[in-house]
This record gives C-alpha cells, sequence and structure tokens, in this order.
C-alpha cells in the first residue's frame, strides 16, 4: 500500500504540468505520479505542430482565436471554457519557458509563429516539428528536481477505488480514493490511497487500428471512470488527422505529416495529380482537419484509391528542412524525398474530442476525482478540436485543477480499502484470445465506425462488440491481470462509448458525419 497526498495517472503533459505546480507550491506533501510505460510515452512525446498562442497582438487577438476554436467546434463549444482557454495560454507558456522549454524563434528574436489549418493567423509555437518531445524532455526535467515528486514507470493504473470497493465509507456521494495499481516489474497489484487523484492518461486512437498515436493510447482512464460510473461524453467526436503518412508496402499508417506542413504551404493532390481541395472549401488546404478528412475520404471513394498525395516540391527546401527536421528524414529514411516526391497521405484516427466529463476546475462527478488533458471533456473542442489546442487545453486545465487544490482542503477521513482480490484466477495462458479480440475489435472500428458512420454500419457495429464484449470479460474474470488484458478490456468499454454515442446522436456536427443524417 501506498499512501500520497495527490495521485497522478500518467505522465505526458497534463499529469506532469499539475504534479510540478503542486509539488512547488507544497513541498511537504506528496505527489506519486504512476505510469504504465516508461516515464515519457505519451501522446505528448509525438506532438508536432506546436501549442496556439496568441502572442502578435498587432495582427492577431483573443477574439480571433476564440472564433477560429468556436468555427471548428461547430456550435457545440462551450464558449466561458473557449474565452478561458484562449486567454490563459501567453500565463502558462511563460511557465513551461521558466521550467526549461525551448521554442524556435525568429530572426528578430520573437518566438517564431506557424500556422495551421482552421486558424485565421499565425499563432502556433513550436520547436521544429518535435515540440512535443521537448515539451516532455522539460516537465520531466523539472519533475525529478522536486523530492516530493515520485515518478513510477511500469505501474498501470487497473481501476479507481470508489465508495463501491470501501465498506467503512462515510459519505453516501461517490468518491475517489486512489487506485489498485499493477506493478509490471514485480508483478504484483498494490493500492494506493490518494486524498486526490487526477486521470491524466491521455487519449483512446489505438481502438482504431490505423493511427496516429503510440500504443499507450488505450483509453484506460476513460474506461476506469466509466466503471466507476462517472459521466463520459462527446465519444462520437473521434478526430481524424487527414495527414498520416501511408505505408504503401504495409498498408498501415501511422506516421503524422504535421498540419503545418499544410500551413507552410503543401497542396494535397488525388492519385490523378489534381489538388482538390479548392474545389471543397475556399480555405482549401488550411481548412479545418474534419472537412480535409471528409474531403479526401470522398476523392477515395470516387477513384477507389488507398491514398492521396501531399506534395511538398514547390515549396523553399532549405527552409522547410529547417522547420521539418523529423519529417524530412522520416520520408527519406521511407525512400521518399520530398524535394521530388509527393507523401502518399491518409486520414488516420488521431484525438478524442470527449472523455471525462468535468467543470473549469477539472473535477468530476466523482468527489475528489480530477480529469485533465485529453482523457478529459472540458468543452473546450465541441465537435471538432482546433489544432494545436490540446497542448493548450491540457496547460491551462492543470492550472485550474492546481488552484482548485490551492483553495480546497480534500482530505478523507480514515478508511479501510480491501487488497486486490484475485482468488480463483489463473495466470492466462491463451493469449490468442488478446490477440484476435484485439484485432477483430480495431477492424470493427475501422470499417463499421470510421469518418463517415450510417445508421446500419453503428447497428451492426454494437452487435458485434457485444460478442466481444461477452469473451472478453469472461476471460478476465478468470484470468490474473495483465497489462495487456486490461488494456483490451478497456478499449472494448471506449469502444462501447464511441458507438453508442454516434447512434444517440442525431444531426451532424464538426467530425461526426452519419449519411443516413445527412439523407434526412
Ligand atoms: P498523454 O500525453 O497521452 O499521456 C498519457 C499518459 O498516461 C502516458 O504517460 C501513459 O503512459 C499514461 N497512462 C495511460 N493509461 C495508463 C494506465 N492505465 N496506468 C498508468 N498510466 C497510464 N496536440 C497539439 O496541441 N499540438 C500538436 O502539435 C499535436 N501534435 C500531435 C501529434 C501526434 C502524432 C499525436 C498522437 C498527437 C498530437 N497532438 C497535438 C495531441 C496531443 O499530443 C495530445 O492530445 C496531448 O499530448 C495529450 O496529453 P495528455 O497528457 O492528456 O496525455
Ligand atoms: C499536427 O502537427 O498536425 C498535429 C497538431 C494537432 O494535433 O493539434
Amino acid at each position: 500500500m501506498i499512501n500520497t497526498n495527490y495521485l497522478v495517472i500518467g505522465s505526458g503533459i497534463a499529469g506532469l504540468t499539475f504534479a510540478v505546480k503542486i509539488a512547488e507550491k507544497y513541498p511537504d506533501r506528496s505527489v506519486v505520479i504512476i505510469t504504465k510505460s516508461t516515464e515519457e510515452e505519451s501522446n505528448t512525446k509525438y506532438a508536432q505542430g506546436g501549442v496556439s498562442i496568441v502572442l502578435d497582438h498587432d495582427k492577431d487577438s483573443f477574439k480571433k482565436h476564440i472564433e477560429d476554436t468556436l468555427i471548428a467546434g461547430d456550435g457545440l463549444c462551450n464558449e466561458a471554457v473557449v474565452e478561458m482557454v484562449v486567454k490563459e495560454g501567453p500565463a502558462r507558456l511563460k511557465e513551461l519557458l521558466i521550467w526549461g522549454a525551448n521554442f524556435d524563434k525568429d530572426s528578430h528574436g520573437n518566438l517564431d509563429l506557424g500556422k495551421e489549418g482552421g486558424h485565421s493567423e499565425n499563432r502556433i509555437v513550436h520547436h521544429k516539428d518535435i515540440t512535443g518531445y521537448e515539451i516532455e524532455r522539460a516537465l520531466l526535467e523539472r519533475a525529478h528536481q522536486l523530492e516530493n515528486i515520485r515518478l513510477l514507470p511500469h505501474f498501470f493504473a487497473i481501476d479507481l477505488i470508489t465508495n463501491h470497493h470501501v465498506k467503512d465509507k462515510n459519505t453516501a456521494t461517490n468518491t475517489c480514493y486512489g487506485a489498485y495499481v499493477l506493478d509490471q516489474k514485480k508483478n504484483t497489484i498494490i493500492t494506493i490511497k490518494s486524498d486526490s487523484t487526477l486521470l491524466a492518461s491521455g487519449g483512446v486512437g489505438r481502438v482504431y487500428g490505423h493511427t496516429t498515436n503510440p500504443i499507450i493510447a488505450t483509453g484506460d482512464g476513460i474506461a476506469m471512470a466509466y466503471r466507476a460510473k462517472t459521466k463520459i461524453s462527446d465519444m462520437e467526436f473521434i478526430q481524424f488527422h487527414p495527414t498520416a503518412m501511408y505505408d504503401v508496402r504495409g498498408g498501415r499508417s501511422s506516421f503524422l505529416i504535421s498540419e503545418a506542413v499544410r500551413g507552410f504551404g503543401a497542396y494535397l493532390r488525388n492519385e490523378k495529380g489534381h489538388r482538390f481541395m479548392p474545389d471543397y472549401d475556399d480555405r482549401a488546404e488550411l481548412a479545418s482537419r474534419d472537412i480535409v478528412s471528409q474531403c479526401i475520404d470522398n476523392e477515395l471513394k470516387k477513384t477507389g484509391g488507398t491514398h492521396v498525395f501531399l506534395d511538398c516540391t514547390h515549396l523553399d527546401m532549405p527552409a522547410f528542412i529547417a522547420h521539418f527536421p523529423n519529417i524530412y528524414k522520416h520520408c527519406l529514411e521511407n525512400h521518399i524525398n520530398i524535394e521530388t516526391d509527393f507523401i502518399p497521405v491518409v486520414p488516420a484516427s488521431h484525438y478524442l474530442c470527449g472523455g471525462v466529463d468535468v467543470d473549469m476546475h477539472g473535477k468530476t462527478s466523482i468527489t475528489n476525482l480530477f480529469a485533465c488533458g485529453e482523457c478529459s471533456r472540458t468543452g473546450l473542442h465541441g465537435a471538432n478540436r482546433l489544432a494545436s489546442n490540446s497542448l493548450l487545453e491540457a496547460m491551462v486545465y492543470s492550472h485550474e485543477i492546481y488552484k482548485y487544490h490551492c483553495n480546497n482542503d480534500l482530505t478523507t477521513q480514515a478508511i479501510t480499502i480491501p487488497n486486490w482480490n484475485d482468488e480463483g484466477t489463473i495466470i492466462p495462458e491463451e493469449h490468442i484470445v488478446i490477440k484476435h479480440n484485439l484485432e477483430e475489435l480495431q477492424a470493427l472500428m475501422r470499417d463499421y465506425v470510421g469518418i463517415v458512420r450510417s445508421d446500419s454500419r453503428l447497428k451492426a457495429a454494437i452487435k458485434r462488440l457485444d460478442l466481444i464484449y461477452n469473451e472478453v470479460e469472461d476471460f478476465y474474470k478468470q484470468s490474473k491481470i495483465t497489462a495487456s488484458l486490461c488494456e483490451l478490456r478497456n478499449m472494448v468499454n471506449v469502444a462501447h462509448l464511441i458507438i453508442s454515442q454516434s447512434i444517440a446522436r442525431k444531426e451532424n456536427k464538426g467530425g461526426f458525419y452519419n449519411k443516413d443524417i445527412a439523407k434526412n
């Protein structure tokens, strides 16, 4: 058993920022960060384009950033949240700079501001095309300097501990007391008891086989919160990034070609070489990414192709290479010289706009449970996230959660938490059950719950998911816990939320498109 004041689940930008702030403020209190892989592995590490922040008040303004966010969100954003997040950006950036993050500067020594789809002005603060890597580096460095932070890699959160688990609870309101956690190196399950728990466990990209997300993105936090009976919303709004590199040999996609490349002037062309985006939208390649992804999907259906192309051949190459060295190198390693060759690209699942419902302090409906970053649903993104608003949201909300903790005493009274009970379970030998069900789940989500959905496909999806659910639950009940089994179970829960909330949505908005609704 570990006892701590603050338990943070996840070591991406959301978890680390909160942990650093609260540990700096209260050096006599303990912060435990658990993370299921190595400490830096996260979606944050792979963020390319940057963070959208209004800095150039001559050309840009908070008002314009707010408007761009609202337009992308297609009428479903919470305007108060949008205003708060946009206006707080500059102050949160200052903190990141103090903690040692470096961002690119222009020839006058000011921060260089890039442009991305859906943004009316240049406002993307970046570190070449590896912005997330730099932010993660700086935050981890700062976290390691603070003695009251204990960072535990390879510790996998299995379930939140709530009233359901605790007998001598002294409150009728559902309260979170910490989490059951698998120490993956020792293969034991421990109880971590905390006064306050922050879910900062990231997104769900891996529920789809084709994704820009790393393998950690299995929606664990959302599934845990769902099982603990918190409200989860907007799960139908999966954002597909228009330009994941298409692997012509394997037919897989994953490496992201940043939206900032289109911001730099690249064109999208179909297999006939035609630049198609101006046919669909006045903003052409710089329309918001829900629109660009749907247009690509339409082009592929028209031509029967598997991918389209991103053309950079007309761009200022020395400047391109200086800004996007990682993308340039990755393409070369895949035998694509972008000075002469087009990059094959295809939309891939990239980001979840919904998640665990939180208020403007990051509070969930469970007492002492907070959520931040991609696992949370704040109302900022509405039906579609504006590019580079995600890192910004995590920075602002981790601060809001920190402020709430400074102003409120969250100490819980003494309770007894039972140890994890795995009596009667056996070590799973049938790994094929996990592999087979995972592949089936990913194929189901790709083919039935993709960019364009339909009533009949969604209905078929929920039926098939039921079979997978029953098989996985049976297997889970008989087996000793492993991380891959928990991840599969979590992804099944998340898929259920995505499909059932897609069925419940009766209006096409932003990233959600059901062709049967459009017909009505
Ligand atoms: P993450 O950074 O994903 O961190 C989640 C953490 O939780 C990880 O440490 C993970 O290991 C841990 N975890 C998960 N489950 C468990 C568990 N069961 N137990 C213990 N630990 C667990 N956004 C932008 O704003 N700008 C960009 O330029 C940008 N580019 C992107 C490029 C790519 C390729 C991708 C994939 C995303 C990009 N995004 C971008 C989105 C953005 O990176 C993420 O939304 C953001 O980093 C999420 O941060 P987070 O802290 O919420 O989650
Ligand atoms: C990108 O660089 O295209 C990703 C930006 C984002 O997801 O916000």
